[in-house]
């Protein structure tokens, strides 16, 4: 069985039939339970397993105490550990490799392999092929021949400590995914007034109009940053091979980083900085601007107007704003200015968030329960971030509290949203009417033109058609004041970790 293995995996199918005669004698069988440990980080790597059945996890450690993150699986006809015995680096394991929920059976090879290695020379040229091969391949060997980091290093952090910074940095090198031409024209006169007043760092800025994921995560190799939006993936997966690629900052060119795996960047030692304001008027007022069209069905009125239809027949009658119960859910910075804007209508305020504002108590803003603004309000305003405690706030369970026609408007995340609860919602006609400008499934279509292709979202297709939906693709920061904002707060969070700030020295830290 061993001998047949060899023939599927990828590392050794293509090696002579001699070659794979030698590695079967010394293929040692495991039947291994669930979390059987094989390789522990940190200690010393002495064999290298395959897998004929089942599958093999690999953890590491993360910076919080029992947290572990999963790095990958390796399956059936699967190799791990190698690159360590092969290259005879004695080095320590990078990560813990246990066996998976449905244990392994695996065949495992150790110290025999170099004995073989000495005692027969076409064994070892073969060696050095398969080790050529994962030479050009493998992002670890990148990382060490980039940052001449010590190959044997157990951890990434540990990596990214030992490897120093030249204090003279002379270029600083982002690469800037998911990149539109709104976003570069705005970048580029900043970068060259960034360049024009500071002396020692010039500022090297790539663009790419592809998303960050663990595809087009090996583009940021060499460079010392990568700067983000909304809908880029910063998974643990592709945190590690950005901190393997020398990558140091992620620069989140946005408010939120509900897509980004905190713990698994502070593991690998990669600081994270965001925009924490940039204009937050320009979200409040898109959020009325929502409201107003999805109650007096401004969308409708001008589609049927440019038609030369001037009744006022069939479903344009909306609500007075003035006198009604409004909640806001989340009165952060976004969520006060819409207090004070809304307040303007004359409206009955009702907050509910995990701190009180004195500024919206000050507007005569009450505070109360989730369930009472449920049940008692006529607009609600999802004005908080996406966190576990906040996701799907509005959901099936809370449909039946819903005071009949309410209008809710989303302009945070919208994963704060079980969509199709939504639409149940106003199929049965609890909600008279949604404004939103964002989609919990977003990532796939939103900043893109998408009008010549099927969308293969039917949820997404179902929010489209319905007309008592109002929607816009995460525009509601989009104004000219915000882009300067965040396109300067960006790159003042280049200049400071370029000069050397990391992690809680950043000012815009996360
Ligand atoms: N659509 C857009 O273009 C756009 C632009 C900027 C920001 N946003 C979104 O708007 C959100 C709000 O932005 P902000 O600047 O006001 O943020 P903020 O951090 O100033 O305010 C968020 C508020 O939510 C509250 N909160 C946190 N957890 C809560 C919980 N479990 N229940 C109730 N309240 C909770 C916080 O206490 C805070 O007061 C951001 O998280 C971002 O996702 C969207």
């Amino acid at each position: 069985m061993s001998r047949a293995l060899l023939n599927k995996t990828s590392v050794f199918n293509e090696l002579s039939d001699s070659f794979k005669d030698e590695m079967a004698k010394i293929m040692n069988p495991i039947e291994a339970p669930p979390g059987h440990v094989f390789t522990k980080e940190g200690e010393e790597i002495t064999q290298f397993m395959i897998v004929e059945s089942g599958s093999l996890i690999r953890t590491k450690a993360s910076v919080e105490e029992g947290v572990v993150i999963t790095l990958d699986e390796i399956c059936e006809n699967g190799v791990t550990g190698f690159m360590h015995v092969a290259a005879r680096d004695s080095g320590v394991a990078y990560a813990t490799v246990t066996a998976g929920n449905g244990g392994a059976k695996v065949w495992t090879v150790g110290i025999e392999f170099d004995d073989l290695l000495r005692s027969n020379s076409d064994f070892a040229i073969e060696t050095i092929q398969i080790l050529t091969q994962w030479l050009r391949r493998e992002t670890k060997i990148t990382r060490a021949t980039l940052h001449g980091g010590k190959r044997d290093d157990p951890t990434a952090s540990y990596l990214r400590k030992s490897y120093k910074r030249p204090e003279h940095v002379d270029v600083f090198k982002v690469m800037c995914y998911d990149t539109t031409s709104w976003m570069k024209e705005n970048f580029e006169p900043q970068v060259k007034k960034f360049n024009e007043t500071h002396e020692h760092v010039v500022l090297k800025v790539e663009y790419t109009q592809d998303r960050l994921d663990i595809n087009t995560a090996s583009y940021a190799v060499g460079y010392d940053a990568v700067c983000l939006f909304v809908n880029d993936t910063a998974s643990a997966e592709v945190i590690q091979t950005l901190s393997m690629g020398g990558v140091g900052l992620i620069a989140m060119r946005c408010a939120g980083f509900d897509r980004v795996d905190l713990i698994a960047a502070k593991t690998f030692g990669l600081s994270v900085t965001r925009v924490p304001a940039y204009s937050p008027y320009a979200v409040a007022e898109h959020a009325i601007a929502l409201l107003m069209c999805v109650n007096r069905k401004i969308h409708a009125a001008n589609t049927r107007v440019k038609m030369s239809n001037f009744t006022l027949d069939s479903g344009l009658l909306g609500i007075d704003v003035h006198g009604k119960n409004v909640g806001v859910l989340g009165t952060g910075k976004i969520g006060q200015i819409l207090c004070r804007i809304v307040s303007g209508f004359g409206v009955n305020l009702l907050a509910y968030d995990v701190f009180d504002s004195d500024e919206v108590k000050s507007l005569g803003g009450k505070y109360v329960s989730k369930e009472e603004i449920f049940k008692t309000c006529d607009i609600i305003f999802l004005m908080m971030p996406l966190l576990p405690a906040t996701q799907h706030t509005i959901n099936y369970e809370m449909l039946p509290l819903l005071k009949k026609g309410v209008i809710i408007i989303n302009t945070s995340r919208g994963g704060l949203i079980e969509t199709t609860a939504l639409l149940d919602g106003i199929k049965s006609g609890i909600i008279s009417g949604a404004g939103i400008d964002v989609y919990e499934n977003e990532g796939e279509y939103f900043f893109q033109d998408w009008s010549a292709r099927n969308i293969g979202d039917p949820t997404l297709v179902a929010l489209l058609g319905n007309n008592k939906v109002v929607m816009t693709a995460h525009q509601a920061f989009f104004t000219r004041e915000a882009i300067e904002k965040i396109v300067s707060t960006t790159i003042e969070n280049f200049g400071e970790y370029s000069e050397g700030l990391r992690g809680n020295e950043l000012t815009n830290h996360v």
